[in-house]
């Protein structure tokens, strides 16, 4: 059997996909790279190292039981990564927090989702992003309308990967572990998605590894623009006909 079959079979029946939001949906890069006309060479090396401060306060945050939630983390990280780049500029900050409030999605998403709903799928998001940041980020790519659920990890009050998180997308979709798909493109999530229960997809952009933890996606793909191939049943199908 190929490797696409053995991940069609893993799948088969699923009718209902949960998205990681940053860097899945949504490009973390893109608020530095748009101010690439302030920011010069530097705006990769920031954006990297603002990201990698984002996620190393929700874990420390967590382990600290200190929730406040990923707007405010956001904040903090960028304020370590400007101070870093030796940058004391009141007017970049802001213009970099607003274009993460509504940032950019790639490029394949909106279709995506769209083919999604059209094979009759429920889809939705599950972020350690706060709801105001999530309703942003969806409202400026206008799929608002395409994506069932959308999920933060505030009403755990803790983040990602704890099982708490995870857990809210089986009490919002009343099913079990086993009949969610979760699709990420960080490999510390895919690891926990997976150890909690879900049927889960990496997104492997740019060739990134998987991390040495407990937890194996069922499938991997290089673009969300494989997922509807490795989903969406034919709707005659879905439809029972
Ligand atoms: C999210 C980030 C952490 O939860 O990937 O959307």
């Amino acid at each position: 059997m190929t490797a696409a079959a053995t991940d069609r079979e893993a799948l088969a029946g699923l009718r209902t996909v949960v998205f990681d939001a940053y860097g899945t949906l949504f490009d973390v890069g893109a608020a530095s790279a748009c101010c690439r006309d302030r920011l010069g060479d530097q705006a990769d090396a920031l954006s990297v190292l603002w990201r990698a401060k984002q996620l190393e306060y929700t874990w420390l945050r967590s382990l600290r039981g200190d929730y406040v939630d990923f707007w405010h983390v956001t904040g903090e990280a960028l304020d370590h990564a400007m101070a870093t780049f030796g940058l004391d500029d009141a007017l970049l900050r802001s213009r970099l927090m607003e274009l993460y409030f509504a940032l950019r999605a790639y490029p394949e998403v909106p279709g995506v989702l769209h083919d999604l709903k059209a094979a009759r799928l429920r889809t939705g998001i599950l972020s350690n992003g706060s709801v105001s940041m999530l309703v942003g980020a969806v409202q400026s790519a206008g799929v608002q309308e395409l994506l069932t659920e959308i999920i933060s990890a505030d009403a755990a009050g803790i983040y990602k990967p704890h099982p708490r998180v995870y857990e809210l997308a089986v009490q919002r979709f009343a099913l079990p572990a086993e009949k969610i798909v979760f699709v990420s493109a960080n490999a510390w999530d895919v690891a926990g998605a997976a150890r909690f229960g879900f049927r889960v997809i990496w997104v492997a952009r740019s060739g990134g590894r998987l991390d040495r933890l407990p937890g194996e996606p069922v499938a991997t793909i290089g673009s969300l623009a494989e997922l509807p191939a490795l989903l969406a049943e034919p709707v005659a199908v879905a439809a029972g006909q």
